[in-house]
């Protein structure tokens, strides 16, 4: 808990993420969807995915997550003081997944909180982390990014179920006097498109109802043309605003780890915004679009193989469901 010391800064001092084991290739898709690998990889970039078990759920792949990110870190859950997790794709509708997690890592009485906002959840999430730290309330929180889409898309509907994948990344933040962590932040959310991305059924809107369930309207749906002229055009000018609150331009940023929602976004903004692609951090053709968890999971991985050094400035940079959009710029250590 907060001892009376004001840190106006918040080191990321642990990382970690899972996959599930079952990897799921394109051409492991089954024939009735009558797609192919070379649309998907033509179209998307995606390769493969990996599929939770039936025994997982997103509380299951959040504390793989999280166990790893504290180990790293060096943290007992007990030493927790907020727990922050962000998905549109919880156990229940309530209880509030955060809370099965906080029991599940025997974080006693730790508060904790979901955050909704499609695939910018772990950036909406992450912001709201820094304003703890930043205030001084509390000095250690986890953030998590997960989601477990392939329970909420229709494996019959070829135009979403080849785009997704589960997975979780998390994040330990730590309150520090040395300057580093986020120093921007930019969030947006444009709620005249919420159509573009939806849930139809099982809401306050339309509740659960045989009607539902025979409309498939408890499968998530999108727009997909539409969702990517969204990203391509929010992207660049949210990470060059982000980068201008920070006082600095998009060549002083090292490593710029996007949403992994389709390669040609990525390129399409690399593009426009006049970044090098190489210095984007792409994994989407082994994970797919693995929603809030993609960028904390990119993170790890280029962490964990050196390819991200401790020392590097980042843009976090994700869009979805809402619509929403957010970037960051975050250094891993004071410079
Ligand atoms: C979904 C997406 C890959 C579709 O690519 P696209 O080039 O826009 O393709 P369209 O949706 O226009 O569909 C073109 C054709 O491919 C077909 N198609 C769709 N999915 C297919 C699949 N998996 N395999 C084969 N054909 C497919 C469509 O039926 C359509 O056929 P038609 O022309 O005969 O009607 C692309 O729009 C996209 O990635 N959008 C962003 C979505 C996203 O990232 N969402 C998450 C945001 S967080």
């Amino acid at each position: 808990m907060n001892n009376g010391v004001h840190s106006t800064y918040g080191q990321i001092t642990g990382w970690g993420s899972y996959v599930p084991v079952k990897v799921v290739t394109n051409n492991d898709l089954p024939p009735e969807l009558e797609t192919s690998d070379e649309w998907i990889v033509q179209r998307t970039g995606i390769r493969e995915r990996r599929i939770a078990a039936a025994d997982e759920t997103t509380c299951t792949l959040s504390l793989n997550a999280s166990r790893e990110a504290l180990a790293k870190a060096g943290i007992q859950p007990s030493e927790l003081d907020l727990i922050i997790v962000a998905t549109s794709t919880p156990d229940h509708h309530t209880p509030p997944v955060s809370s099965l997690l906080q029991h599940a890592l025997g974080a006693t009485d730790v508060p904790a909180f979901v955050v909704v906002t499609g695939c910018t959840g772990f950036v909406y999430a992450l912001s709201t982390a820094y304003q703890f730290i930043h205030s001084g309330a509390y000095r250690t929180i986890l953030v998590v990014g997960v989601e477990l889409l392939s329970r909420f898309v229709d494996w019959t509907d070829r135009s979403m179920c080849v785009l997704f994948g589960d997975a979780a990344g998390a994040v330990v933040v730590q309150a520090t006097d040395r300057p580093c962590g986020m120093r921007s932040f930019v969030l947006g959310s444009d709620g005249s498109q919420g159509e573009q991305i939806i849930m139809r059924g099982g809401g306050s809107a339309r509740p659960f109802s045989q009607e539902v369930l025979d409309g498939r309207q408890h499968y998530v749906q999108m727009n997909g043309r539409e969702v990517f002229k969204f990203a391509t055009r929010v992207v660049g000018p949210a990470c060059e605003q982000a980068a201008a609150k920070a006082g600095l331009t998009l060549a002083d940023i090292d490593w710029i780890i996007p949403h992994q929602a389709n390669l040609r976004i990525i390129q399409t903004a690399a593009k426009l915004m006049d970044f090098p692609l190489e210095r984007f951090i792409v994994n989407i053709e082994r994970y797919a679009n693995t929603s809030a968890a993609s960028i904390p999971l990119a993170l790890t991985e280029n962490l964990t193989s050196g390819r991200i050094l401790p020392t590097d400035r980042l843009m976090f940079v994700s869009f979805g469901a809402g619509l929403t959009w957010g970037a960051a710029v975050v250094e891993m250590s004071p410079r």
